[in-house]
């Protein structure tokens, strides 16, 4: 109804403000559009930046999918309208109406929108991606390998969100073409890239 129209618009208005950007303009560090990897994520404010301003971005890309899920599950919400809403702030990320539309993978955001689902979900991600990146390196792959068996661990611990997350998973791979095609012909950088 009209109050799932509501959230859903709010997510993916509160999901267009990229907190890369703005973070880097407040350390006065180079645009994130236009260094290491280009993209806006906190993966690449950590290459440029170092802990702090990726740290912070990280938390504010996670809260940009928590804090509309999270408000629209108390404001009972079915799973499925709170599913959209999750994509919807993604949506905003990835394709922000107030950066031209030049907007990040939507990793950390669609992992703040799964916590208030499920912390048990959430944390087999988490782990997921953090093998991942300590087995290879690259940021890129463990959000692959992570949003890849998204589907599976939501299928197994919260079934009636299996289609939003397959959704999610979708638009994530998509918005990772580039480090796919680097990641196959082993340009793909690392989080710490000694040439930068
Ligand atoms: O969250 C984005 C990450 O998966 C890849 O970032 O900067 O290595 O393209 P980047």
């Amino acid at each position: 109804g009209l109050l799932g129209l509501f959230f859903i618009t709010a997510a993916y208005l509160l999901g267009s403000i990229s907190s890369a950007v703005l973070i880097c303009r407040i350390y006065r560090l180079p645009d994130p559009r236009q260094h290491g990897s280009n993209n806006p994520g906190a993966t690449n404010v950590y290459r440029i930046g170092g802990k702090i301003p990726a740290a912070l971005v990280l938390l504010c890309d996670l809260l940009k999918g928590m804090m509309p899920v999270w408000l629209g599950y108390y404001a009972g919400l079915a799973p499925i309208v709170l599913g959209f809403v999750g994509i919807a702030a993604c949506l905003g990320h990835m394709y922000p109406i107030f950066f031209h539309f030049e907007g990040g993978k939507g990793v950390a955001t669609a992992l703040g929108g799964v916590l208030p689902i499920g912390l048990d979900l959430a944390a087999l991600l988490i782990v997921t991606w953090i093998i991942t990146l300590k087995l290879r390196g690259y940021s890129s792959l463990a959000a692959i390998v992570s949003v890849c068996l998204a589907p599976l661990y939501t299928w197994l611990i919260k079934p009636e969100y299996t289609l939003p997350v397959a959704m999610l998973a979708c638009l994530i791979i998509i918005r990772h073409q580039s480090n796919i095609s680097r990641l196959r012909n082993h340009t793909e950088s690392k989080v710490v890239n000694k040439d930068q």
